[in-house]
């Protein structure tokens, strides 16, 4: 089965066929949206507050971000594979950079990375393009800046944020990004970029004219309930489900219902006799451990000669 490429989603676009992108933090769950055909999984720093229960994306680390991603790129064998730039792994500049998107290519076997920013990183992502690291953009409501930005805010309403929102989508696709994420723009403002653009756009709360969607895995599934945003929809209601299931695990212990005869194990019964004779026979445990040891034997020999 041959991997998604960055040149198969640029076909997407091309072909006019929407694509989704949802984010994917561990092996099992990768492997099933690899099942459902999932094209791209991105092992978003959004782990931070779905998986690791910080409050922003901030603490996120580059360990963090391998660790995830290995098991991401474990469970698909199909899906492109995007694993995000964590907060202060490329801000320092494009050596930096460079530094942690080559740590995070080679340890986790990714097809390429994310990071965050539009003109002020579009040097850093001229770099790392040109060191054949693809590189996913991400502008509008970039959640590293949740603290510049004074909240989870609608980003592009008024004409000069729209302005910067497109130079920004702009200077990522002249540096060379193959894709770029709009997250909480206006509807308008991101069909406008998709139109303007060569490159694919992947919209999460920028409305249905994107060439894709991206959707955090937990809201889809209704597993997070800490925040809910307005763009995610839940396509199934995964919190109750796992409450039910953990409440009915709990009854059934409690009423010694689990485990029942299918989840246990049995023992060969003359075995067992054998057992119970040795170790009524002896109260001391080093002998029973010797009686037992004795028994197995005269069990086995039972056994070689049935
Ligand atoms: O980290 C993440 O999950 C993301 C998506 C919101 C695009 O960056």
């Amino acid at each position: 089965m041959r991997r998604v490429s960055v040149i198969d989603v640029q076909k997407l676009r091309d072909r006019r066929e929407r694509f989704a992108m949802l984010t994917a933090y561990d092996y099992p769950t990768a492997r099933l949206a690899d099942d459902a055909e999932i094209p791209i999984l991105l092992v978003g720093d959004s782990l931070g507050n779905v998986v690791l229960g910080y409050d922003s994306t901030v603490p996120v680390t580059v360990e963090d971000m391998i660790h995830h991603g290995r098991a991401v790129v474990r469970g698909a064998k199909r899906a492109h594979v995007v694993v995000d730039m964590p907060f202060g792994s490329f801000q320092g500049g494009w050596v930096d950079a460079m530094r942690n998107a080559v740590r995070i290519m080679k340890e986790t076997g990714c097809g390429s990375v994310k990071l965050e920013g539009g003109v002020r990183v579009a040097e850093t992502v001229h770099k790392l393009v040109e060191a054949g690291i693809p590189v996913m953009g991400h502008v509008g409501l970039t959640p590293q800046s949740v603290n510049a930005f004074g909240g989870h805010k609608i980003q592009g309403k008024t004409p000069r944020e729209a302005v910067r929102v497109i130079a920004d989508a702009r200077a990522l696709e002249e540096a060379g990004a193959y894709a770029i994420v709009l997250e909480t723009v206006p509807t308008a403002l991101a069909h406008m970029i998709t139109q303007r653009l060569g490159i694919p756009t992947i919209g999460i709360g920028a409305g249905p004219f994107c060439s894709g969607q991206v959707q955090v895995v937990h809201d889809l599934l209704g597993l997070f309930e800490d925040f809910r945003p307005q763009h995610a929809r839940r396509f199934l209601e995964g919190a109750e489900l796992y409450r039910g299931a953990f409440t009915a695990y709990r009854e059934a212990v409690g009423a010694g219902e689990f485990p029942g005869a299918k989840e246990s194990f049995f023992m060969d019964k003359r075995a067992l006799k054998l057992i119970e004779r040795m170790i009524e026979s002896s109260d001391d445990p080093d002998d029973a451990e010797q009686v037992l040891w004795e028994a197995g034997a005269e069990v086995s020999a039972e056994h070689a000669g049935e």
